[in-house]
């Protein structure tokens, strides 16, 4: 199924779409429900962080997006059907999170395969056992799992990181391991777009939903900025990137 098929199954105008990629700028629990079953090669899936004390801010009024474990529950099952048979997940969550996280992540079916490791720095982290790392969980719906590069490891050095954008360099190295050119990505919770951005630089494509609009025009600028397939015209990465 091509992303034009998946589009017209979902009754939602998109909020901004291009020739290899769509987003749409509300509740992804709205939309995920009308995703086609076994329809995309890879998610990216990064809540908010408080899934519990998140505030957004809109236009008009303040706006609360509250996700309980039953909305991050329901998302991850929702995925779990729209993911294709074998393919992968990156599931980005916190150390204060993880013990809730993981057994979640089981009980919608996912198969459990590491912890990534994203290090970053900050003042005061690192001292009194203060994490300096985020964790986020890979896994697969079904089987065992392959990647591209058997070279890469699970501990991904900082890069840039800040509490909500995530680096792009660490999502285009996710998105190689993962999946093939003109694969579709799907990110629920896309923020500022960088697994849209990464996706197409790298040649693939991708549905990403957002809640908020000042993060929705944020995706929008960044993915105004780049062409599809730049990157694999970069010598660098070409080497294990079909
Ligand atoms: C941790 S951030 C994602 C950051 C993103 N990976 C990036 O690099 O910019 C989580 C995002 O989820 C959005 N969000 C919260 N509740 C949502 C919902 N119910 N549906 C869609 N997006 C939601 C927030 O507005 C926020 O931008």
């Amino acid at each position: 199924m091509g992303l034009e098929e998946i589009i017209n199954s979902i009754d939602q105008e998109p909020y901004y779409k291009e020739k290899e990629g769509v987003l749409y700028c509300t509740d992804c629990m709205d939309i995920l429900p009308q995703i086609p079953k076994e329809s995309v090669d890879l998610v990216i899936f990064d809540p908010p962080w408080s899934y519990d004390s998140y505030k957004q801010f809109s236009k008009q009024n303040i706006k609360y997006s509250v996700l309980n474990d039953r909305d991050i529950f329901f998302c991850l099952r929702k995925v779990f059907d729209i993911l294709k048979k074998t393919k992968h997940i990156y599931f980005f969550t916190s150390n204060n999170r993880l013990n809730k996280d993981l057994p979640l992540f089981s009980q919608t079916g996912f198969r459990y395969h590491m912890i990534l490791v994203l290090l970053y720095k900050g003042i005061g982290l690192g001292y009194g056992y203060r994490h300096e790392f985020l964790p986020v969980v890979f896994g697969s719906k079904q089987g065992t799992y392959t990647t591209k590069e058997h070279s890469i490891s699970n501990i991904f050095s900082p890069d840039n990181f800040n509490t909500l954008e995530k680096s792009e360099y660490h999502m285009s190295i996710m998105i190689k391991q993962s999946t093939n050119a003109n694969d579709i990505i799907l990110d629920p919770f896309i923020g500022s777009g960088t697994t849209a951005v990464a996706s197409k630089k790298l040649g693939r494509q991708w549905i990403g939903i957002e809640i908020s609009q000042k993060y929705c025009d944020i995706a929008v600028r960044r993915l105004k900025k780049v062409r599809f397939g730049e990157d694999l015209r970069s010598s660098d990465i070409t080497k294990w990137l079909k």
